[in-house]
């Protein structure tokens, strides 16, 4: 017989998600009492940390329950990335990943990121190639439908218009320059970028075009320390490494690899704060030979 007994909700004594997602500045507060900081990270915010010298912490995810836990610890950007294809859906590449998919997790992302992240929504490969208004129609449709801060787009002098497109109509935009993994078929490999001259060159005069066009950040991935710190010295968006070096803005790790959960995956920027692979495995081994042992569940776990 079905139980009529009520089954408690999961999310059950959580808080509701904020009703305004920008807590407004309470310069209308008349109690006299100080004004309180809005909570939210905004494009603003993030020139303010360049300007103050502060770190900004980024790192991606891919849904709600991870997105609340990060938005809690105090990240300040969520990256909704195109990493998606690979370490959610299994891909080799970024390839393959849709528009519709990034709209679909990055939904769930705004959703967790209930009080202080700015979520980012990756543009995925062929969302922005074919022609600038395509890529502002679609910019537009991450910004519509999934309600996430901004977007990033990958590429130098190259995407400027489109950046330029989009800033101008107040889609934040953050850049991606070095390490493009949607260009791996142009280059081969996942080889360190802007290692010779004439790379070193162009990287910082995409960089300069990009910051004309309106990024209010800038992603580096996988270029030496020192051509890093040139480039960051030299914009007045902050740029965020990830295998840059020390010197950025501020840095993004997949959360992935941060905590863990890709053990095959090496390169020596990856910092590992966990090892969440082996808590998986070891809990789930755990709950097979209770079952199978008949120990779970017990008399306190049952009805
Ligand atoms: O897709 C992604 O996760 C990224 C980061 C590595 C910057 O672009």
């Amino acid at each position: 017989m079905k139980s009529t007994t009520p089954r408690p909700k999961r999310n059950a004594g959580v808080k509701k998600p904020l009703e305004v997602p920008f807590p407004v500045r309470s310069e209308s507060r008349n109690d006299g009492s100080a004004p309180r900081e809005p909570r939210r990270v905004t494009t603003r915010t993030i020139r303010e940390m360049k300007r103050r010298g502060e770190r900004v912490a980024m790192i991606t995810a891919y849904d709600y329950t991870f997105a609340r836990l990060f938005d809690e610890a105090g990240a300040d950007i969520l990256l909704v990335g195109d990493s998606l294809s690979n370490v959610i859906q299994g891909n080799e590449t970024t390839i393959p990943v849709t528009l519709e998919e990034m709209i679909y997790h990055a939904r769930l992302v705004v959703r967790g990121a209930r009080e202080h992240a700015m979520v980012i929504c990756d543009m995925p490969f062929m969302s922005f190639q074919v022609t600038v208004e395509e890529g502002f129609r679609n910019a537009g449709r991450i910004m519509k439908e999934t309600g996430a801060g901004g977007v990033k787009i990958e590429g130098g002098e190259r995407v400027a218009d489109h950046v330029r497109r989009m800033s101008e109509a107040g889609i934040p935009v953050m850049g991606h320059l070095g390490l493009t993994p949607q260009s791996i078929h142009e280059f081969g490999s996942y080889r360190t970028r802007g290692t010779t001259k004439e790379e070193a060159s162009r990287l910082k005069h995409d960089a300069k075009a990009l910051e004309e066009a309106g990024v209010f950040a800038l992603v580096l991935e996988k270029i030496p320390a020192q051509l890093a710190k040139e480039v960051t010295d030299s914009l007045q968006v902050s740029t965020i490494g990830i295998g840059a070096g020390p010197h950025c803005d501020g840095q993004v790790l997949v959360m992935h690899d941060m905590l863990g959960l890709t053990e095959e995956f090496h390169p020596r920027f990856v910092r590992r704060y966990a090892s969440l692979a082996n808590t998986v495995r070891e809990a789930v081994s755990k709950y097979d030979s209770d079952i199978k042992k008949g120990k779970f569940p017990n008399k306190e776990e049952s009805y």
